[in-house]
């Protein structure tokens, strides 16, 4: 396994003594709550895209499955999952959560799938391929994705972008700009992909809701604000966004 694995590794099964959605988001957020709204954005981004494509009690490939904080909304859904993720630690977790339901987790670095070609409905990600800096070895995991999927299956794939490709957590994570990820896409043999700028990293209400100072009432208000907010502004110069693409295995 090479150094950057490993230093993926380390630093992930570090994390798996948090709780299980601190651990895969913000460790800083005490409370939990802005985890809760971050993944709340995340799993209606999951839920509806695959609604719209018609993905019912599909067969899904969650890349990157961490505790499975995404997969089980998809269990509860109807959808069976098979969850990999390069830490053994945080897949514990996953087990604990989703084991009991339809799902089935398995420890890798991407690099290669333990899968059958053309065995799944449509593949989620949610801030997997960030964590990859080498673009040499996220495309590779994207190509080995794209092989997994179905003829005609989505991958609905989250991921944080700036305006300018930004390296940041000491070399661990990069920001790729939208066109940097739209070609990576269509380099691993991807087509039709159509992009959605989801949240930006500074929105304003997003301490308010760490704090406790939104009632989880107003969520969805907020939401929808952050929703306009990125189909009117795109990605902001100062800011980074997670940013939803979607693209089609031919
Ligand atoms: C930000 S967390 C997201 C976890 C999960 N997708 C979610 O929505 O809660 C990133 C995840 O990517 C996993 N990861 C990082 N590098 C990986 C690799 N090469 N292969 C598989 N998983 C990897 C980490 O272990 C971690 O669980």
């Amino acid at each position: 396994m090479s150094d950057a694995r490993k230093k993926q590794r380390s630093y992930w099964d570090a994390l798996a003594d948090s709780d299980p959605d601190a651990a895969v988001i913000d460790p800083n957020d005490k409370r939990g709550l802005k985890n809760r709204y971050l993944a709340e954005i995340r799993d209606l981004a999951f839920l509806q895209t695959l609604a719209a494509r018609n993905v019912a009690n599909g067969m899904l490939l969650d890349v990157g499955t961490g505790t499975g904080s995404a997969a089980l909304p998809l269990l509860d859904a109807g959808h069976r999952v098979l969850g990999v993720d390069i830490s053994f630690g945080l897949l514990r977790h996953a087990q604990a959560r989703c084991g009991a339901k339809d799902g089935l987790f398995v420890l890798t670095d991407g690099r290669e799938l333990p899968v059958r070609a053309q065995g799944f409905d449509a593949a989620v990600v949610y801030v997997v391929l960030s964590y990859l800096v080498d673009d040499a070895t996220a495309l590779a995991l994207l190509e080995n994705i794209r092989t997994a999927l179905k003829r005609g299956a989505v991958l609905v794939m989250v991921e944080q972008v700036r305006a300018n490709r930004r390296i940041c957590e000491d070399g661990l994570k990069v920001q790729r700009t939208i066109s940097q990820w739209r070609r990576m896409l269509e380099q691993a043999g991807f087509s039709s992909t159509t992009c959605t700028v989801l949240r930006h990293g500074r929105f304003p209400l997003t301490p308010l809701i760490k704090a406790g100072l939104i009632p989880r009432r107003l969520w969805p208000r907020v939401r929808s604000i952050e929703t306009w907010v990125g189909r009117h502004l795109g990605v902001l110069k100062w800011d980074y966004a997670e940013v939803k693409f979607v693209a089609v295995a031919p």
